[in-house]
């Protein structure tokens, strides 16, 4: 098909094209609300009368992530029996924390990320709301003067919410600290409690170098792309398998106090560098301030001549550069962020960041075995497209409201605490899973294996296409990112629409539901 070489400048043409439609072509919102396995109010007398052996549970949940605080929000209103509830993240507390890497960046909650706070109630929406800025714009800056929009509001389609992630997570832990109070289950978050490791068979874990003299009968892995919950299910559970990569390209960011004078202060914008080939994403903030993603493909690294300094080396590389450098070397690649207020101490950050890098991971299934410790993973820890389709979070999000779904079904269940937990467990999967391949399918093609016509585009627009998928904002970009973020049809039925894009077929109902029974058998 498209083995013809295209000039760039014709290139330049499709992904406008591209990028504009999804702008304008809209997926029908056939939206239902998704069926509601009503959380109940309060407590039911169950967990209150519980003792050791009347079916109460105990339960981790390793890492105090969105997915993991929304998971613990949905078992404090549940039916589902818990006694305990202890919540262990390496990091510390986010609305104490003055070092925020790796939580620095601001996320976009689409419609998925907000159905799936909903599901607690919409009080925990509009906490969560209030620390974000509402933004359906989003703009691509060829150069200073032309500019495409590729989204605006719309009628009927609730604008995306940019939140920091020490935000959201602050306002998760606000409400459940004040939730928790009238609760009689007991909650606990331990910050700075790095989890090394969790034995699926005695059903504990290892803070440190100290096993934490608590067992289990219920763990989730909500501990991101380099989980300590999964490596334990390929250890505990075989043949659970689980493969993780590291994707190319680096990333940085910036926080600054005032959005770029020059750009409109209500809209994402992907701004294209006038040379070189590091691309800038600026973002709107609560407050007016902004947040600009610096993100390049390779990093060639200044071997000896320092007349070769560029962004890129300066930026990523092992160029040594002063502040000021810097900054001028920002001021020409991108005249549209010239005089922005605090681009100094921006520049500072970011020279003494680290690179940021991105995984991908892909497992065959996301909870163990049925004669091991009952435990699942979520979000990234199970499946993680590295910010590529600016779903990480709101599919996270959702996997968090699935699989207490699925604990909803406990109380009428039939047989060991162990056996229901697992039957829970697994039609979590079965939902799950499908949507974690669908994902990744649409992020990357089915590994590397895309038709040719996707691969070429894909290949000499790098630059644009590549900036795009580092954005981790879920933010309507091409056809496919408006579809992801806006509306509610599922990662597997948006796989299925688009076969022909892919070498290999997705799999069927049928295929998928003899691959995940063929996984324990
Ligand atoms: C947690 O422990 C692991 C293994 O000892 C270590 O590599 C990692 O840096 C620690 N993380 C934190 C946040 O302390
Ligand atoms: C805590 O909950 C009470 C009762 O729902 C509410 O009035 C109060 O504003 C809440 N506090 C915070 C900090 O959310
Ligand atoms: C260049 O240097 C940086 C920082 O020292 C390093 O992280 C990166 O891997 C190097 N890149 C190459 C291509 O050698």
């Amino acid at each position: 098909m498209a083995s013809a070489p295209f000039t760039s400048c014709k290139y330049m043409k499709h992904i406008i094209l591209l990028l504009a439609s999804a702008a304008f072509t809209h997926p029908s919102l056939a939206f239902a609300p998704p069926k509601q396995a009503r959380t109940k109010p309060a407590l039911t007398s169950a967990s209150q009368q519980a003792n050791d052996d009347d079916g109460s549970l105990k339960v981790a949940i390793i890492g105090a992530g969105p997915s993991g605080l929304l998971l613990a929000h949905r078992l404090l209103l549940s039916s589902f029996p818990v006694a305990s509830l202890e919540i262990y993240e390496s990091r510390s507390d986010p609305r104490l924390a003055s070092n925020l890497d790796g939580r620095a960046y601001a996320l976009g909650l689409g419609i998925r990320g907000r159905t799936a706070i909903k599901s607690v109630d919409e009080q925990l929406w509009e906490a969560i709301k209030s620390r974000g800025f509402e933004c359906d714009r989003f703009r691509l800056h060829i150069n200073e003067r032309i500019n495409v929009k590729l989204r605006d509001a719309e009628v009927g389609v609730e604008p995306s919410v940019l939140i920091y992630q020490t935000d959201l997570c602050g306002a998760l832990l606000d409400e459940l600290d004040n939730r928790s109070k009238d609760s009689s289950i007991d909650v606990r978050v331990q910050f700075n409690a790095n989890v090394t490791d969790v034995d699926l068979i005695s059903s504990q874990i290892k803070i440190g170098d100290h096993i934490h003299d608590s067992y289990y009968d219920l763990i989730v892995g909500s501990d991101g792309a380099n989980s300590v919950v999964r490596r334990s299910l390929t250890k505990y559970s075989a043949p659970f398998a689980a493969t993780q990569r590291k994707l190319p390209g680096y990333f940085k960011v910036a926080r600054v106090a005032e959005m770029p004078p020059k750009m409109d202060p209500r809209s994402v914008a992907l701004v294209l560098p006038r040379k070189g080939t590091v691309t800038a994403f600026v973002e709107p903030t609560i407050g007016g301030g902004g947040c600009v993603l610096f993100a390049c493909r390779l990093v060639k690294n200044s071997s000896a001549d320092a007349n070769e300094i560029d962004l890129e080396a300066a930026l990523f590389g092992d160029a040594s550069v002063t502040t000021n450098q810097v900054e001028d070397m920002i001021n020409e690649a991108y005249p549209l962020l010239e005089g922005t207020s605090g681009l100094s101490e921006a520049v500072q950050t970011l020279l003494s960041q680290r690179n940021g890098v991105a995984d991908s991971v892909k497992c065959n299934i996301y909870h163990s075995k049925p004669d091991a410790t009952p435990t699942a993973i979520i979000g990234d820890a199970a499946h993680a497209t590295g910010g590529v389709s600016g779903q990480g979070c709101n599919s996270a999000l959702m996997d968090a409201k699935v699989l207490s779904d699925c604990f909803a079904e406990y109380c009428s269940m039939q047989g060991s605490k162990k056996a229901k937990l697992h039957e829970c467990l697994k039609s979590y999967s079965a939902q799950q899973v499908p949507e974690g391949l669908a994902l990744y399918d649409l992020s990357f093609g089915n590994d590397g294996e895309t038709l040719p016509i996707y691969r070429s585009i894909a290949s000499v627009l790098s630059t644009v296409i590549d900036s795009l998928f580092r954005g981790r904002w879920g933010i309507g970009k091409k056809p496919l990112q408006t579809l992801l973020a806006s509306s509610s049809t599922s990662f597997v039925e948006i796989r299925r629409e688009r076969e022909k894009y892919f070498v290999k077929d997705f799999p069927s109902d049928e295929e998928l539901v003899g691959m995940l029974d063929g996984v324990y058998k």
